[in-house]
Parts: C-alpha cells; sequence; structure tokens
C-alpha cells in the first residue's frame, strides 16, 4: 500500500466515526509511523510503506477510533507553534489557550522584567510559551498534581528554560514564593454534569470543574488578593458560559479593578483580564 493509499483509507475511517480534522490526524498518526515531516510525506505519496509500518499504523488509527486522543498516540501536541510532549498525566493543550498567551505577551511588553505565575501548568506548554517570549522574565508554573510536573519539567529541558521557570507543587497559590506581576491560568472549568459526557482519556484533575464548573476558578479569585502586587495583572480562562458569573466574583473582590472579556476565535468570552488599578504605595 502506498502512503497515498492509506492516508485516503485512513480519512476515510475516522471521518465515518465523526472525528473531526480526519485529514491532519490521519497525517499525524501516519507522519509518526513513519518518523517524517509534512514536507516529506507530501514529496513521495505513492511511496509504499514497508509491511511493518502498514500494520503499526492500522493499529494506532484503531486507538483513535476506540477515542484515544491523537496526541497522547504520538506523544506531541503543538501549542504556540511550538512541539510539547503530553501524555495521560497531563490534559492536552488546547488551541483557544493560544489566547492567553497572546494576551499575556501584549501585557508583559510594558513589564518585559515581570515575575510571572501560571497556575496549574499541566504540561507546562502555556509558562514555557511565555518563558521563550519574554527571555527577562522571573516564571513561576504550579501545579496540585506532582505527575503533571514530570512532564512540564521534561518540556522545560526540552525547550532550554529549565533555569528559568520554577516548578512548584502545590494547591492554588499556596507554593507561590512572592508576590507577582501577572498571574495567568487555565484551571479545570468542566461541569461534573458535561464532564461525564466527555472523553475520559484526559486527567480528571485538570477538568473538573465542580458542580458548576467554576469552584477551581472561584478558588484562585479568593486567594488572588496578596499574591499579585499593585497595578498587576489576573488573566483566566473560562468556558462558554461563565463569564457573567467570573465577572461578578472579581467585581465583588476588587470593587475598584478593571475588568475585560476577549473572545477566542468562536466568538465564545474566553479570557478574563483584572486589571488591579491600585498605584504602590
Ligand atoms: C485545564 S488544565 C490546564 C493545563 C495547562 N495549563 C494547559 O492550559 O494546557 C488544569 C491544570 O490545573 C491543575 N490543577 C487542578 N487543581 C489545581 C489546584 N487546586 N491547584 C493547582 N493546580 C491545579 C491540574 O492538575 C491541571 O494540570
Amino acid at each position: 500500500m502506498t502512503r497515498r493509499q492509506a492516508l485516503n483509507r485512513a480519512r476515510e475511517m475516522l471521518a465515518e466515526a465523526n472525528i473531526e480534522d480526519a485529514p491532519l490526524e490521519s497525517e499525524l498518526l501516519l507522519r509518526h509511523i513513519l518518523q517524517i515531516s509534512q514536507v516529506e510525506l507530501y514529496q513521495d505519496p505513492e511511496r509504499e510503506i514497508k509491511p511493518a509500518q502498514e500494520e503499526k499504523f492500522w493499529s494506532l488509527v484503531k486507538r483513535r477510533l476506540s477515542g484515544e486522543p491523537t496526541a497522547y498516540i504520538t506523544g506531541h501536541r503543538e501549542f504556540y507553534g511550538l512541539d510539547f510532549y503530553v501524555d495521560p498525566r497531563v490534559l492536552i493543550p488546547r488551541p483557544e489557550s493560544e489566547l492567553l498567551v497572546e494576551k499575556t505577551l501584549a501585557l508583559a511588553q510594558t513589564h518585559p522584567a515581570a515575575a510571572i505565575a501560571e497556575i496549574g501548568t499541566g504540561s507546562g506548554a502555556i509558562a514555557i510559551s511565555l518563558a521563550l517570549n519574554l527571555p527577562q522574565a522571573n516564571i513561576y508554573a504550579t501545579d496540585i498534581s506532582e505527575a503533571a510536573l514530570k512532564v512540564a519539567c521534561f518540556n522545560c529541558q526540552q525547550h532550554d528554560v529549565a533555569d528559568r521557570i520554577y516548578l512548584l507543587q502545590g494547591d492554588m497559590l499556596e507554593p507561590l514564593p512572592e508576590a507577582v506581576d501577572i498571574m495567568v491560568a487555565n484551571l479545570p472549568y468542566v461541569s461534573q454534569a458535561e464532564l461525564s459526557r466527555l472523553s475520559d482519556f484526559e486527567p480528571q484533575l485538570a477538568r473538573n470543574g465542580g458542580a458548576d464548573g467554576l469552584a477551581q476558578i472561584e478558588k484562585l479569585c479568593q486567594q488572588v488578593s496578596g499574591k499579585l502586587r499593585p497595578q498587576g495583572f489576573l488573566l483566566l480562562e473560562i468556558g462558554q458560559g461563565q463569564e457573567k458569573a467570573v465577572t461578578a466574583l472579581l467585581r465583588s473582590l476588587f470593587p475598584s479593578a478593571e475588568i475585560e472579556l476577549f473572545p477566542d476565535l468562536s466568538g465564545i468570552a474566553r479570557v478574563v483580564l483584572l486589571s488591579l488599578t491600585t498605584p504602590p504605595p
């Protein structure tokens, strides 16, 4: 069977199973087996695949059809133009979280040596994307999951930022050694009811936001005061429809702060930005 034939067949199978983006996913699986780039794949589509490779490829397609995410099968996920190692110890970074990185980088333009904390770092994708774009920043990345931090540590080494990101294990803001200028968090925000309808390949700890999905975000907001410097910024990723509740909570906790919402590419309010306006003493 040629590369083209294998790709076409896999695309059909994934599309029949209603897997979104079947063409891209089949390509990622085939490239993973052949260990080739996209350019190499399309330069020589009529090349025959060796029988052993073909057998492995169909076993991966079968795993994908059973619901396992492609990123866990290949061990890779692209985020903010960078390659990250992922496995079931961490959430697979989502494209919509790139908005959190973009907004943080825009704020950091005026604070290049800012102290930044990412709470709930998972694979480390957000903290590492920030570190690579802000060489002077001092970055803390925390997670309650020791297993997730092992993945983040590996990714920090892969991207050569292990000496610039301080990985800290603990609950919410408890492990932070100092107040920071910018705090960023993509905490679990899926409600328990919604969670029971989703595939269970990703860690519950990374997705479970309690009965209404807001438990972890609320917990963080309650702890922010004292861990965010005067004129500091808090950026939160939120789930669809959570903007009113989160804005109301922040308004009650920080009556004089500015609050802004930013939509993702689908028009869903995805990032909440809280700007503390208190001037330094
Ligand atoms: C939605 S995932 C986000 C992972 C990563 N930041 C990303 O955007 O791909 C949430 C992360 O928060 C962590 N987490 C959950 N509860 C936490 C808590 N109480 N304190 C710190 N981290 C927590 C989870 O282990 C998980 O890694």
